[in-house]
């Protein structure tokens, strides 16, 4: 029986060592790290997050200013507010909620970001700096991911990880990450086949794949450590991740809930990200 990883504790003891160290910085420099979120439209699930996203500022004592816009904002419009913020020596991290519009190419928005100020870890430079081992901000959710890593009695290094999903925001970054470890890593994705043998070869299963209980519990190899990265919303109102957790606690030695796993730690991480953000920025 695994046991059940807690994220909410996790994310709380992280949110601690930021205010620890932001309190500190802002006595000898006078320098609040700030964080602004540009949020476009109204989607109801971005809204949620740049909440929690600005509630998680407050708690480290950090300051965030949220741009809420119309969707008709064009291209342009939100190009210039970018750099605004990028100009702005008051700002130290700039996050824009995606998804955006489809009349905005996220390309350019998230390019035109400065890579110093690059909380979310999604500019090319920034991905390009993770990729040669030598990141500035490491993309929030992967980070995510690797703390709850470190926080579990395991050596990694030549273990088999199986990440399924090879998105730009998880397990692309992701398999750097673990390579980075030493694990030998495996991406599968919509056009594996034989899924599920792939990933009973995995001492280390990373789902992130935005599908319900893709991953079954029979898949799931002795002692395998489990972490589901899936945020999905069932018919019933629900919230469910892309592993089959109930089948899947029997089988492994740690296992992430959804929700209260992997998901509170992401806004965690973006505090880490906008407090060094801030020392990076400032001689502090
Ligand atoms: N939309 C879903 N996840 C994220 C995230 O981590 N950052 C931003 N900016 N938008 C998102």
């Amino acid at each position: 029986m695994g046991n059940v990883i807690d994220g909410k504790a996790l994310a709380k003891a992280i949110r601690k060592a930021v205010k620890a160290k932001v309190s500190p910085l802002t006595e000898r420099t006078g320098v609040v790290p700030t964080l602004a979120a540009v949020l476009v439209g109204e989607d109801p699930g971005s809204q949620t997050y740049v909440r929690s996203k600005e509630r998680a500022c407050k708690r480290c004592g950090m300051r965030s200013v949220t741009q809420r816009l119309p969707d008709t904002t064009s291209e342009a419009e939100l190009l210039a507010i970018v750099q605004r913020l990028n100009d702005d020596p008051a700002v130290h991290g700039i996050l824009v909620q995606l998804p955006l519009p489809a009349h905005i190419d996220v390309e350019r928005v998230v390019g035109a970001i400065s890579p110093d100020k690059d909380v979310d870890g999604f500019h090319a430079e920034t991905l390009g700096r993770l990729m040669r081992g030598s990141p500035t901000f490491l993309p929030c959710t992967p980070a995510g991911v690797m703390h709850i890593l470190d926080s579990i009695p395991v050596e990694w290094k030549g273990k088999e990880a199986v990440i399924v999903g090879r998105s730009l925001i998880v397990g692309k970054p992701l398999f750097f990450l673990l390579l980075e470890r030493h694990m030998t890593v495996t991406v599968c994705h919509s056009r594996t086949r034989d899924l599920g043998d792939v990933v009973r070869r995995a001492d280390l299963v990373v789902a992130a794949v935005g599908n319900a209980h893709l991953v079954k519990g029979d898949w799931i190899k002795p002692g395998a450590v489990v972490v589901d990265v899936g945020i999905n919303r069932l018919a019933d109102g629900s919230l469910a991740g892309d592993v089959d957790f109930d089948a899947a606690l029997a089988n492994s030695s740690y296992i992430t809930p959804v929700p209260g796993g992997v998901g509170r730690l992401t806004v965690a991480m973006l505090m880490e990200n906008v407090y060094r953000a801030a020392v990076l920025q400032t001689s502090g």
